[in-house]
């Protein structure tokens, strides 16, 4: 048991039929419709083999593409094939998810055998909790078409999913109301290092956060600089400029028109608000580059300009550098600057360096942010690396994760029933 959760060591798996839960959700290319990055699929492997290994009969359910737009729900066929390939073992596919055929196939498997169901989000009790905001209790999950069929046929549930930690579906609580249920491997070691950073941080502590989305960064900053799990925030990217705007600087038309474009105006008062509560805990660039034909870096006395602000400058670097060397906990999350185009990616491949080699425990969590890592080379010199972002920032901003409570759930009562 971990964190209250049951793992795979709690159970014996030989012979009996498993409900494996797995957020494999890749990464697509626009134009093939093929998988671009598999990083998820190959996390998942571990648990897949290990329990493939034990004799479990594997019933794999797993999501590719959210809701925003429905052509985004793709098939997971080629995800089986990538996990054949990569287990070195068959992974079967079918696609059907509760139909008769996939129920044939999941009473038909034997010792060890693995079979992936298709894309559970084809089914509409899936995502209704999340689309429609239908809020249902654990206990009407239960009641699911998809939990009504599958459950009966197996003996354990074990959720791996980790990245998906935040969404109340069947899938992800359901089955824990009604079998007994584990974390995988992978679900077990993410909430792990996401509490080291979060719950028991060794001090000092700090959160580097930038990029664009500035609404999780907010929320993030604002929860753990309130419970003290950062001693400091160093902000970045268009998080960084809302804060310079939110100290009463004006940055220059090009800047300022994308942050309205974006929608992301309203965060100068909350900036100015976070500001006003926790002061010189929140850092902010003193120093910004522009592409003006080349890399041109600028002071704040030097503001407003007529160019579109693309990363800090060597200042930023150098005082953010000098924090992060002494942090005995770093979390980082959203890239310093635009990255991708070598004009502006010195902010955020120095920032990474310096994370890497800095002697404190660090998580790096997001897509952008772990693309970054890779990109510089980083990644195997950081602590930790998440494959999750909304379960991540959303832990990391205080809220409750619906797996979490499930999976406890689901191992006190195991505890007290044996069921
Ligand atoms: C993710 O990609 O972050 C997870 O698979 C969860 O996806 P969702 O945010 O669409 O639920």
């Amino acid at each position: 048991m971990e964190a209250g959760i049951l793992t795979l060591d709690d159970f014996r798996f030989a012979g009996k039929t498993v409900i494996l839960r797995v957020d494999i959700n890749s990464p697509i290319d626009p134009q093939t419709k093929r998988i671009s990055n598999d990083n998820r699929i190959r996390k998942s492997a571990p648990t897949i083999r290990e329990l493939s290994d034990a004799g479990a009969r594997i019933v794999m359910l797993a999501h590719q593409g959210d809701t925003e737009d429905y052509h985004n729900l793709i098939s997971l066929e080629e995800h089986a094939e990538r996990l054949t390939t990569l287990l070195g073992r068959p992974v079967g596919f079918i696609d059907d998810i509760v139909g008769p055929a996939a129920l044939e196939w999941v009473k038909a498997l034997r010792d060890g055998e693995i079979l992936l169901l298709n894309n559970v989000r084809y089914l509409t009790e899936e995502v209704s909790t999340f689309v429609n905001f239908v809020k249902l209790t654990p206990a009407q999950l239960a009641q699911t078409w998809l939990v009504r069929k599958l459950a009966p046929l197996a003996d354990y549930y074990v959720c791996e999913a980790f990245a998906a930690a935040h969404r109340y579906s069947p899938s992800l609580v359901g089955f824990a109301e009604v079998l007994p249920a584990a974390g995988g491997r992978l679900f077990i070691e993410e909430f792990g290092a996401l509490a080291r950073v979060k719950e028991t941080p060794k001090h000092p502590s700090v959160y580097v956060l930038g990029g664009a989305r500035i609404a999780d960064a907010f929320s993030m900053m604002k929860q753990v600089l309130s419970d003290g799990a950062a001693d400091v925030v160093l902000t970045s990217g268009l998080t960084g400029e809302v804060m310079t705007l939110a100290k009463g600087y004006r940055l220059g038309e090009p800047t300022e028109r994308l942050i309205e474009d974006k929608g992301l105006s309203p965060f100068v008062a909350a900036a100015r608000e976070l500001l006003a509560t926790f002061g010189d805990r929140i850092l902010s660039p003193v120093d910004f580059a522009i592409d003006n034909g080349g890399r041109r870096e600028l002071k704040l006395e030097d503001l407003p300009v007529p160019h579109l602000l693309v990363d800090i400058g060597e200042e930023t670097i150098a005082r953010y550098t000098r924090v992060i060397q002494s942090a005995a906990t770093i979390f980082v999350n959203g890239p310093a600057g635009v990255y991708e185009k070598p004009v502006s990616a010195k902010g955020t491949e120095r920032l990474w360096n310096a994370i890497a080699d800095a002697p404190g425990y660090s998580v790096i969590g997001g897509g952008d942010s772990v693309a970054a890592g890779a990109k510089f080379g980083v990644l195997d010199r950081m602590g930790y690396v998440c494959t999750s972002g909304g379960g991540m920032v959303r832990f990391l901003s205080g809220q409750e994760l619906p797996v979490v409570t499930a999976l406890r759930r689901a191992a006190q009562r195991y505890l007290e029933t044996g069921k």
